[in-house]
């Protein structure tokens, strides 16, 4: 198939070319942020792992470096796979990360290293001391090809702690527990931090949060009001987290959740794995970054010649309720937007409408946010069924963008063609349960983005945990050719989709609000920008 360099996002991260997945180590050092990933410097498919590194005065604008970690000590020889960093006392930045130190069988032992040269802003160049590396081997039990992705390590009662991810007999995937006193002698815990009957997990992350409901993030090593846990899961490649408290002493984790549901809650219920956070201390936050993969085919990849993009930078903090996070687009990025194209308020959509949001130069390219209001929530929402308690994504996959409904489907369609052949809806819709008490489903449907054959176009779901009693509900989405990265009620359901029109590309892409339910839904306010393209790692 041919497919169209203006498929290549615009303000999303990526390398000038080849096959990007995690991102690694970022942290914010002498007025600059690193961010390193892995990345195949030979081609479009996952392979070759090295770390390669940009660096960044906003998160948004990108500077390309040379690889900083690649294969050179017999503990990393074929592959160095993810990892973190950590600042220690002293203000030095030292990364832990995964080698791979047998060929074929995927041998995994954890790798220390520091800066060639810590007074180099830009730390374009590691060492890793043989006097104690490996600092991990998959001694005792643990399972060498599933024991990776060491977390940034954090500080209490005169020990370092970091976490490995793992998996043991019967499918138990865990996070193993590392204490060190000097950082170079790491001695493993005899209890993991936590575990649970999910398969392995991949890059665990672990971090303090403020109180509920308050912005500021605390630095990995600060006392959190709670911690949050997430873990990758290889067997459903999503990320999952979980709130819970953090015992010091024993080093053990327990999540507040009574249910003991590990899969309950998501940072994204779309195409976002692999994530990472860090504590920014320029804008006291804590900063997620996140890995989405392409969902087109290897063959259009290797056509493309890049395969892989990382979401745009989210703030995270704890939502009021204490139960769950809230995400938002870091403040930087509003710097790329344009004039703004705005909608005059309390414009209502009949049953069945839609409209066009015109006079965007770049629809194709662009952030938008809508807040819509529906008069009578409940009397004419469609009954719950409480079989899909737990699917969300399949309750979406049951009722698409097309089936009309009662209060919603209502929302956008993003990178849509002039006659709609080609269009993908992020929306809402909304069920009473049992109790009469309204539902809400957030849902992005690509099953029309694209006319081209060949495509992986999941329906992406989750429920929104919001008050809709009032009526009101908002959305975010990013668009970016062919990413879409949508924020239902202010950050509390995230969805990220990739997609790949045919038709509804660069000046043929427009932008739409629609309503195929049985109620008004009025756009109470809705303002669009273009985004203009940042430094992009010199593409
Ligand atoms: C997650 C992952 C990690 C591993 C890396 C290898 O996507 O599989 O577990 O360290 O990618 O590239």
């Amino acid at each position: 198939s041919i497919v169209s360099p203006l498929l290549r996002t615009g303000y999303h991260f990526q390398p000038p070319r080849n096959w990007i997945n995690d991102p690694n180590a970022p942290m914010y050092y002498k007025g600059w942020y690193h961010l390193f990933y892995q990345y195949n410097p030979k081609g479009a498919v996952w392979g070759n792992i090295v770390w390669a590194h940009s660096v960044s005065r906003d998160l948004i604008n990108w500077i390309a470096l040379d690889p900083a970690i690649s294969p050179s000590i017999p503990s990393d020889q074929y592959g160095c796979w993810s990892g973190s960093a950590t600042l220690l006392h002293d203000g030095t930045p030292a990364i832990t990360y995964t080698g791979i130190s047998r060929p074929n069988i995927n041998y995994q032992v954890q790798v220390l290293a520091f800066p060639k040269n810590a007074s180099d802003p830009l730390l374009r160049e590691w060492v890793k001391p043989a006097a104690y590396n490996p600092i991990a081997s998959p001694v005792g039990g643990i399972n060498a090809t599933q024991f990776r992705d060491p977390t940034t390590a954090w500080f209490a009662d005169g020990h370092w702690r970091m976490l490995v991810g793992s998996v043991r007999g019967g499918g138990r995937g865990l996070a193993y527990v590392y204490r060190s006193r000097d950082f170079q002698t790491w001695t493993r815990a005899k209890h993991p931090l936590h575990s649970a009957m999910t398969g392995m997990w991949e890059c665990p992350d672990f971090f303090p949060v403020s109180g509920a409901g308050l912005r500021g993030g605390l630095d990995t090593s600060e006392r959190g009001a709670k911690y949050v846990l997430k873990n990758s899961l290889d067997l459903t490649r999503y990320d999952y987290y979980t709130v819970g408290s953090y015992d010091k002493g024993k080093d053990r984790y327990y999540p507040d959740d009574p249910s003991g549901d590990y899969r309950r809650r998501r940072y994204d219920y779309g195409n976002f794995y692999a994530s990472k956070t860090f504590y920014d201390p320029a804008k006291r936050r804590r900063v997620l970054l996140g890995w989405a993969n392409e969902s087109d085919s290897v063959t259009d990849d290797k056509a493309k010649g890049w395969a892989g993009i990382h979401a745009i930078p989210r703030k995270i903090w704890l939502d009021p309720s204490g139960k769950q996070l809230l995400q938002w687009p870091i403040e930087e990025v509003e710097r790329l937007r344009g004039k703004p194209v705005t909608v005059a308020g309390g414009k209502v959509v009949k049953p069945g409408g839609h409209f066009e949001v015109t006079g965007l130069a770049t629809a194709y390219q662009a952030d938008v946010e809508v807040s819509f209001e529906v008069s009578s929530v409940l009397d004419r929402a469609e009954a719950f069924d409480p079989a899909y308690e737990n699917d969300a994504q399949k309750l979406c996959g049951v009722k698409g963008a097309d089936v009309r409904g009662g209060v919603g489907p209502f929302g956008l369609w993003v990178l849509a063609s002039a006659d709609l052949r080609e269009r993908t809806a992020v929306f809402f819709r909304v069920f009473k349960d049992g109790y009469g008490k309204p539902k809400v489903l957030m849902c992005t449907d690509p099953t029309k983005s694209s006319l081209s054959p060949d495509l992986y176009k999941p329906t992406f779901a989750g429920f929104v945990d919001t008050d809709i009693s009032s009526g009101k509900i908002s959305l975010r989405s990013l668009i970016d050719r062919s990413v879409v990265e949508s924020f239902g009620a202010g950050g509390k359901t995230c969805i990220l989709s990739r997609v790949y029109p045919s038709i509804a590309i660069g000046k043929d892409a427009h932008l739409y609000v629609f309503n195929n339910g049985e109620v008004d839904v009025k756009v109470s306010h809705l303002t669009a920008w273009d985004m203009k393209k940042p430094l992009m790692n010199g593409a």
